[in-house]
């Protein structure tokens, strides 16, 4: 680090002071050398969190919050690592580098987004038509639909057509193996060519957070029965639906401001709940709650209620929510909309204050679970049954705990509620989970292994030692600041060919994404490290690319090099195979070849002469 004099992101965190910034948002109390105060990535009333001066760094012994100021920046404002330094070097008056990010990259996501931004204004152009939309802008009228949201909302209409979509000029720039990849159009089996996926159908693009369009739901026609009802996008490189949640681009704001998401059942609930003012609804796509649904949820909400129409909250959905609610550091709660109203008719009859009350006044999902195992087992005084009920719930609890990894202090404070709950001493609940016992011990030990950010950064980017390990930087940062220049490395170089272990996890993490899902964006890229050293090599290697400004004799020298290490290690193997040899003298002598055309040929990448 001390070599490389225009390491930007050395240098912001040399100008900013990690108790300066952080108290901006959080008050801190000094407690010997270091800082303490309420944690603000988690709700809590005595303070575990702590900022220390001396080594920049800030953690949290509640949630496992950590790292630089950097990190705290991506924690606070829910933004990445390169805006995150933007956001500091502004602020400490420190000028960056510009970043090898080359936006205009025709990657395959880029693509795919390009084709559903105009597949998107194709549907809704057919919406709008006087004569071929008329039927579905009627019924969304009858439905209450207001023309505002259906703009925002960018409903639109796929016409009664096997070709529409693949015939139009809108689309022409795409190939039809492109929009088949975007699942737009299918192939058709056994024949020739392909059709359009969605026929005469409503259309609801999905949007990203960001609200560019992914993928689309199509519901049937009023009066035409075409199951499914919805039929929804393919999984693509753009959409999982998994991970996708409709509405969040526009219900981000509100969720923020509240902290509180409300989850609702479908696309028409999101948008009806957001005409009438309820802006913090949102909706998963006809599936369960997954882990991921709710590790993006609580990015900006501290309470995700599930909004179910009156007793349509079944054992499964209670038991998916108190299992969520057990692997993850959020409040679950979970409230049922009476007389059997949709949200929007609750809505339109007892107005948005109501309906907030409802989100407030909704359970936690343990507690909500507890009542209907009570309420099954008809328990009112009658022992035998409470007993059932606290069996079946215990069970529950440990079947869910065993299945994730648990935070012991979570686990504690669970138990502490189940005991009010239940009336059972967390003593005696202890003991009943004590057989179990073994999971979250081992994951403190895990936890605590996990490098130190500040410590280990300075392992992994060590200035190079030698000219491998020069090499083998140059190698790599040319290829994340110009993505496309993969294509000639591809197949001269392996991950192999990278000795370190952070240089070499970088280069698996590249390779792959190369390999399947095009030419990485560096920001997307470093989203994709899960470990805080992994990131900082990649940036100051992107940085130390651009600060030497030739990138072509980087990859060149760099690459020639560690060809000339493996063709080394290649003979060294060739020749131990040789004395080691027990074989049949033609093996031997085809080994003997092979190492005189090698010692011919000291560049094994180049064309044989
Ligand atoms: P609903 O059947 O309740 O639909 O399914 P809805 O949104 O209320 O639509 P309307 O009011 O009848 O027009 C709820 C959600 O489940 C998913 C959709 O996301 C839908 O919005 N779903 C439903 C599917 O994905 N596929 C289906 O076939 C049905
Ligand atoms: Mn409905």
């Amino acid at each position: 680090m001390n070599e490389s004099s225009n390491d930007g992101k050395t240098r912001v965190l040399q100008a900013i002071d990690i108790v300066e910034l952080i108290s901006q948002t959080v008050k801190l109390r000094r407690r010997g050398k270091d800082y303490v105060g309420l944690c603000p990535f988690h709700q809590e009333k005595t303070p575990s969190f702590k900022v220390d001066p001396a080594r920049q760094m800030f953690y949290c012994f509640g949630c496992k919050a950590s790292g630089n100021a950097i990190d705290f920046v991506i924690k606070r404002d829910r933004i990445e690592f390169v805006e995150a330094l933007q956001l500091l070097a502004r602020q400490a008056n420190v000028e960056l580098p510009r970043l090898g990010v080359n936006k205009q990259n025709s990657s395959e996501r880029q693509v795919l987004l390009e084709a559903h931004s105009a597949a998107c204004g194709l549907f809704e152009k057919l919406f709008s038509h006087p004569q071929h939309g008329a039927v579905a802008r009627d019924y969304l009228a009858k439905r209450g639909f207001s023309a505002e949201m259906i703009r925002k909302y960018q409903i639109g209409l796929a016409v009664e057509s096997w070709d529409m979509l693949l015939k139009s000029r809108a689309m022409k720039k795409f190939t039809p193996q492109q929009l088949a990849m975007a699942g737009l159009v299918k192939a058709r089996e056994g024949g020739e060519g392909f059709y359009d996926t969605f026929r005469n159908r409503i259309i609801f693009p999905i949007r990203d957070e960001q609200g560019r369009v992914i993928a689309f739901g199509g519901r049937e026609m009023p009066g035409s029965e075409n199951p499914p009802k919805y039929l929804n996008s393919p999984e693509t490189p753009l959409f999982s639906k998994g991970r996708c949640i409709y509405g969040l681009d526009h219900a981000r704001q509100s969720i923020v401001e509240t902290r509180t998401v409300a989850v609702v059942e479908g696309y028409t609930d999101v948008i009806m709940s957001h005409q009438y003012g309820a802006t913090n609804v949102v909706s998963v796509l006809g599936t369960a709650m997954t882990e991921q649904h709710v590790a993006i949820l609580k990015r900006f909400a501290d309470r995700i209620v599930l909004l179910f129409d009156a007793d349509a909250a079944g054992d499964a959905a209670a038991n998916r929510a108190v299992e969520l609610l057990l692997s993850q550091p959020v409040e679950i709660a979970i409230a049922s909309i009476p007389d059997g109203l949709d949200p929007d008719e609750y809505l339109m009859q007892h107005g948005l204050e109501s309906f907030q009350k409802l989100l407030a006044d909704a359970q936690d999902a343990l507690s909500f679970k507890w009542k209907q195992l009570l309420h099954d087992f008809g328990a009112k005084g009658d022992l035998t049954s409470q007993q059932k009920a606290i069996e079946q719930y215990m069970t529950l609890l440990a079947g869910a705990r065993g299945s994730g990894r648990i935070d012991p202090l979570r686990w504690g404070a669970i138990l502490a509620r189940v005991s009010r709950l239940t009336e059972i001493p967390t003593d005696e609940l202890n003991k009943r989970f004590k057989s179990d016992r073994k999971r979250p011990r081992a994951s403190v030990e895990t936890r605590s292994k996990e490098p130190e950010p500040a410590s280990s950064i300075s392992n992994a980017s060590a200035a190079p030692s030698n000219a491998r390990d020069r090499a083998e930087r140059w190698v790599l940062g040319a290829l994340l600041a110009e993505p496309s220049r993969w294509a000639g490395v591809q197949h001269e170089l392996s991950v192999s060919d990278f000795s370190d272990q952070y240089r070499q996890k970088l280069a698996e993490v590249y390779w792959a994404h190369q390999r399947d899902d095009g030419e990485p964006v560096f920001s997307e890229l470093l989203g994709l490290l899960d470990n805080s050293a992994l990131k900082e090599l990649a940036i100051e290697l992107v940085q130390e690319t651009e600060a030497m400004g030739n990138l072509d004799r980087m990859l060149t020298d760099g690459m020639a090099h560690l060809k000339q290490i493996r063709h080394k290690q290649d003979k060294n193997s060739l020749v131990a195979q040789l004395r080691a040899s027990q074989q049949a003298p033609e093996d031997e002598i085809a080994l003997l070849r092979k190492l005189q055309d090698s010692v011919r040929r000291p560049d094994i990448g180049q064309a044989a002469p």
